[in-house]
């Protein structure tokens, strides 16, 4: 083969491209996924391809519960739709045990599909339209209200079917978050919820009988959660006191971090990232004041996402290009980019060779294949070299990216899950032109356009 000449750029040295203790973690080579070769994936099912381990679905979900069931006596997980809606997926953390959480009609339809019962279901989320509310009404879903709007068409419904209904409401608080989430559901600080529970009391339409509360994402300081317990603990204890009522649930959300590395963070993921103990320590002994209640504990339920798939996922990809930067470092191109990983934007995800490699390490940026500046997978990643055909592994990327992902440029890559036993099954299918296509309807007078 023919050796490529590439110009050298001399460059001057740029003392930031160093880490600071001056040289760069081992990176060793990860050939395989749960012991499948990661050569034998791409040669039956292609690249770029999503590998989710039901080993670490499994062990994740069960370390998480264990953290809490331990800690106190009445606990439920709903799985985060949102997270990742693959019915396999799905599929894994039902049989586990978890009931679902969804936020929108659109979610609802597919726990529904999925075979979950209403009562376990949980609803919540910014816009239930009246049809999806009456829906859930009627198969006993969990709802809880995010806004006044929702509270007066609940009402309404109430008067349609001439019965009280059951509701929750969402709570945002000031956990000591820098950037409190307060748009979602009623503000606990300025009285709102507290308003929100007495009107809801005082039409005699509305039995209130819980309380949801998730303070945001990749949440790296167990200490919110104690905040947002306890603060959660004395408002049930206020509105019960005064309401004459009686809460059967305390939601505390989801938000758990998983071991990736944001962007931000100096530390990497699997350094600080708290454990589920942490959590669970932090959150529990505050829901310990509520044994005293006539009716006991309410059940605690947890709607973690991230942080029970996440470790899941990994994504292969393959290089199609290198190229020398003028600013001195290499860039490599991969066939999958921002439209399957958004999660790219906010975290440094580890990119890993998958097969053996030698000679000196390099920084290095990570493109993907779209053809917008915007595309990045690692902007600065010590890399060995890398030719046309190689592979790597891009992890943790279990959370959000089969939800969010794109038909942009280039059509979603398949997924497949490898089970406990190391069986591998095609999950999804790639997409293809067709899929994208068939939704489309074009005028007749536009006719099949093209030369012809
Ligand atoms: C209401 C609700 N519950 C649970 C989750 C899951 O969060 P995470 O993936 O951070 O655990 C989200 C995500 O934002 C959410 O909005």
């Amino acid at each position: 083969m023919k050796e490529r000449y590439e110009r050298p750029i001399i460059q001057p040295q740029q003392p930031y491209q160093m880490n600071p203790f001056g040289r760069t973690a081992a990176l060793e080579a990860m050939t395989a996924i749960e012991s499948v070769a990661v050569s034998e994936l791409v040669a039956q099912y292609g690249s770029p391809l999503f590998v989710f381990s039901e080993r670490s679905l499994r062990h994740q979900y069960r370390a998480a519960r264990r953290a809490f069931t331990v800690r106190y006596p009445k606990v439920q997980f709903a799985w985060s739709y949102k997270t990742n809606y693959l019915q396999s997926i799905c599929a894994v953390f039902h049989q586990e045990g978890a009931w679902a959480e969804v936020v929108s009609e659109f979610e609802y339809a597919m726990a529904r599909r999925q075979g979950i019962a209403g009562p376990h279901i949980i609803f919540n989320g910014p816009f239930k339209s009246k049809a999806a509310l009456c829906r859930a009404v009627t198969e006993g879903a969990i709802i809880n209200l995010d806004c006044t709007d929702e509270l007066e068409t609940m009402l309404d419904i109430a008067d349609d079917l001439g019965r009280p209904l059951t509701v929750g409401f969402r709570v945002n608080l000031d956990a000591g978050l820098p950037q409190s989430w307060n748009r979602f559901g009623f503000n606990l600080e300025n009285g709102e919820a507290r308003d929100a529970v007495r009107l809801a009391v005082e039409s005699g339409k509305l039995i209130v009988r819980g309380l949801h509360c998730h303070v945001g994402t990749f949440i790296l300081d167990p200490e919110v959660y104690r905040r947002q317990a306890k603060k959660l603990t004395v408002f049930t204890q206020e509105i019960e006191a005064d309401f004459g009522i009686e809460l059967t649930y305390l939601d505390l959300g989801g938000g758990f971090a998983s071991t990736n590395t944001l962007q931000a963070q100096y530390l990497a993921g699997e350094q600080i990232t708290p454990s589920f103990d942490q959590y669970a320590e932090a959150i529990c002994s505050e829901l310990l004041a509520l044994q005293s209640r006539p009716a006991g504990f309410p059940l605690l339920i947890l709607e973690s996402g991230r942080a029970l798939v996440d470790e899941a996922g990994s994504l292969i990809a393959t290089v199609v290009a290198t190229k020398p930067l003028p600013i001195g470092m290499r860039g490599v191109v991969l066939d999958v980019g921002l439209n399957a990983l958004y999660t790219a934007t906010w975290y440094r995800h580890q990119v890993i060779p998958a097969q053996s490699f030698s000679g000196f390490m390099e920084e290095s940026v990570v493109y993907g294949p779209l053809c917008m500046n915007i595309d990045v997978v690692r902007d600065t990643v010590m890399l060995p070299p890398l030719g046309l055909g190689d592979r790597v592994l891009i992890k943790p990327v279990g959370a959000y990216n089969t939800s969010q992902w794109m038909q942009w440029i280039q059509a979603r890559p398949a997924v497949v899950l490898i089970s406990e036993q190391g069986e591998v099954d095609l999950i999804r299918e790639r997409e293809t032109i067709e899929d994208l296509a068939h939704r489309e309807r074009v005028p007749s007078r536009l006719g099949q356009s093209g030369a012809s």
